[in-house]
């Protein structure tokens, strides 16, 4: 933040879908200002600085990592750049909220993790859902023990798609599949529950590309087991499904950008009675207004990380997932 604005000045790069959406939420946010957009493609950048109202647009992300007039930067690339781009980032002196996951594994986010640390400035995996409303809610209902003790997640996250083999779904080059675009969001919410697996036991179905297409996994705790399942073959209600000794709580579709929940004690005809409770929580915007805001937070604090998302959750999260990796076979052709 400048000594004269009092505004957090955002660049944004790698300008796709997800980047589009973004700024439409970081302007509904107050003390927030879009000064760049950058783009490997000239044109792109105008376009969307055109159709978003930004000053400036770049040809290269790396003048936006140079622009001084930047203090955070939006990184909405693709899996595989993640790393490289932000650690260019931070070295110019600049946070970064990075889109998830993070990394590609866990050495890797180990590494931005230091160079935050080293630089002084604020990194973020831009898991949004760790914010929403309804999930936060759902957490402390749980912590509260308002089902009990909690024993069983069942959680997916799954589309139906039919994405070309280049796309950056299917395409090795580029750290794509089902868990890596979108499993990590189940792996998440089992995470947030019961903190990390004793046992991981997980399969896939492999595309012809080399990523998986379907991957379920089971993962063993303590007290508990957590199902997770996602994909891009199928068709889904994704809601997630919270057990405990003493009720359950469903997380409206679509659950990571849920907008309310429901908590059911007993079963309808139960002697001990049956309980439920719809609890609707609006979001403002599509809803990556929360994470906005954390950033906005915990920059005007001096922090260098979310206390909600830590450095060690996103080390946490890659960890799982490398495991999972390991177990199904999935070895990108840029990793060691
Ligand atoms: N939080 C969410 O709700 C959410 C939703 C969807 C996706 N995501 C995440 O956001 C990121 C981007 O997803 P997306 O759906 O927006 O993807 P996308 O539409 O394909 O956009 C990705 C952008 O990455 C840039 N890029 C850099 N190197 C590239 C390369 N070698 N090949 C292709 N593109 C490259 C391109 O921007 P330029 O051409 O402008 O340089 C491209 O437009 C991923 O990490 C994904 O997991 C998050």
């Amino acid at each position: 933040m400048s000594s004269e604005s009092k505004s957090l000045r955002w660049g944004i790069i790698g300008l796709g879908k997800i980047s589009n959406q973004f700024v439409r939420d970081l302007k509904l946010i107050e003390e927030v200002e879009i000064v760049a957009c950058a783009s490997r493609s000239v044109s792109n950048a105008i376009n969307f600085a055109g159709i978003h109202e930004i000053g400036k647009s770049y040809g290269s992300y790396q003048e936006l990592f140079e622009d001084e007039e930047v203090d955070i930067v939006y990184i909405g690339t693709t899996h595989n750049s993640h790393m490289n781009l932000s650690i260019e980032a931070m070295k110019n002196g600049k946070h970064v909220l990075c889109e998830k996951p993070l990394a590609i594994n866990q050495k890797d986010v180990q590494t931005m993790v230091d160079v935050s640390r080293e630089n002084n400035v604020f990194l973020m995996e831009a898991f949004w859902a760790r914010f929403n409303p309804t999930i936060r809610a759902v957490l402390n209902q749980v912590k509260n023990k308002s089902i009990g003790e909690v024993n069983y997640v069942n959680v997916d996250f799954t589309f139906s798609r039919n994405d070309a083999d280049e796309s950056r779904m299917l395409n090795m080059e580029l750290a794509g599949g089902a868990l890596m675009d979108m499993g990590v969001y189940p792996v998440f919410l089992a995470y947030l529950i019961f903190g990390k697996p004793e046992q991981i036991l997980a399969t896939s179905r492999m595309h012809t590309t080399g990523v998986d297409l379907q991957t379920s996994a089971i993962f063993k705790y303590e007290n508990g087991l957590a199902n997770l399942m996602t994909g891009f073959v199928s068709q889904s209600d994704m809601m997630a499904k919270i057990y405990g000794t003493e009720g359950r709580i469903y997380i409206h579709p679509v659950w990571h950008e849920s907008e309310g929940y429901t908590l059911i004690k007993g079963n309808k005809g139960d002697v001990n009675g049956y309980e439920e409770k719809v609890y609707t929580l609006p979001k403002l915007g599509k809803g990556y207004t929360y994470e906005i805001e954390e950033c906005k937070k915990c920059i005007a604090q001096n922090k260098i990380e979310s206390d909600l998302w830590s450095h060690q959750n996103s080390l946490d999260l890659m960890e799982i997932t490398d495991e999972i990796r390991s177990q199904i076979g999935l070895k990108y052709p840029f990793e060691d």
